[in-house]
């Protein structure tokens, strides 16, 4: 049994480029041993996504009193308030897109539905529960359940060819809304999250990657780029953080997958530790596209004894 499988029903309710479910176990040795015993902890997550960390931290660290979880992507942040607040009228909402998708005849028929779907969503932003709905449909829906938008802002994954997908899942929403009760959820850039958490927070930070070729670049969760002086602003805050004694942990690609002599995060995270985990990951230059490959976990407190550091 993994991780995720342990925990009671919570867990991502969309798939998210980036998820950082195969990391747990390594992040889980990166925390600080201090973590368990502090008390009425606030757990700070800026770059949010799919959520693995936030729901599997939530419930392996039952002393976080609350938390603060952000993300630039409106669609997302919505979708964490109405798990949150309106859970039944989601679930709702969620089986009557199921029932009339499993009454379509046809692939063609269920193409047609999704392109209409798809097209609807584009004239966002809708009402918040119709919009998380149909959000989660397209996500279980288009291909490879990501979430891609163009310059415009327009979503534009194509459809995906399953037959019978799982769109609405009633304990999962369930589960989330229950832990979610305990955080609170900002729409806007990560450096704007500061201001909102109290000193004794604990960071986490998975900002976008960082390319390891221009062919991989994936920056299309929104229409803002994350781009180097994105990186350079986040690793500001993280001194910022450091200085006034907030501890974080950050993960990041590790550009030396690609070129041994890339140093871009080593220099720029210099005053920290930095360690080097090996993690399964698409990848594009190869034949079946997996392999295994090192990632960055870097923090602003020593590791635990017995931890390989790069
Ligand atoms: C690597 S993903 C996080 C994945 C997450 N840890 C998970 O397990 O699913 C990075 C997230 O950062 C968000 N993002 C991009 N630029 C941002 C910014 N300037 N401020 C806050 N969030 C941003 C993206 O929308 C995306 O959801």
């Amino acid at each position: 049994m993994d991780l995720c499988e342990e925990m009671q029903g919570a867990k991502p309710f969309l798939k998210w480029a980036g998820g950082k479910r195969q990391l747990i176990p390594a992040i889980q040795a990166a925390l600080p041993a201090s973590l368990r015993h502090t008390r009425d902890l606030t757990y700070v997550e800026p770059f949010i996504g799919g959520g693995a960390v936030l729901f599997w931290m939530l419930q392996a660290y039952p002393n976080i009193r609350q938390a603060i979880i952000n993300d630039i992507n409106p669609d997302l942040t919505t979708a964490y308030q109405v798990v949150q607040q309106r859970p039944q009228e989601l679930i709702k909402a969620l089986t009557a897109i199921q029932e009339a998708y499993y009454r379509l005849p046809s692939e063609v028929a269920r193409r047609t539905y999704f392109e209409a779907v798809r097209a609807e969503f584009n004239t966002r932003p809708l009402e918040a529960v119709r919009n998380t709905a149909v959000l989660l449909f397209l996500n279980r829906t288009c291909f490879n359940g990501l979430y891609r938008v163009n310059s415009k802002g327009g979503f534009n994954v194509p459809f995906g060819r399953y037959d019978q997908p799982v769109i609405c899942h009633p304990q999962t929403i369930l589960a989330d809304s229950r832990l979610l009760a305990r955080v609170t959820i900002l729409q806007g850039d990560f450096a704007e999250v500061l201001g909102h958490a109290p000193a004794n927070s604990f960071f986490y930070f998975d900002p976008p990657y960082k390319p390891l070729s221009k062919t991989a670049a994936f920056n299309a969760y929104a229409t803002e780029i994350f781009d180097a002086r994105s990186q350079e602003r986040l690793a500001a805050l993280c001194h910022d953080l450091d200085a006034r004694g907030s501890q974080w942990l950050l993960s990041n690609s590790d550009p030396q997958n690609t070129n041994a002599a890339d140093s871009y995060f080593d220099d720029l995270y210099a005053d920290f530790t930095i360690r080097r985990v090996q993690a399964k990951r698409h990848i594009n230059s190869k034949a079946d596209g997996r392999g295994t490959i090192s990632e960055l976990l870097i923090s602003n407190y020593a590791p635990a004894p017995g931890l390989q550091l790069a």
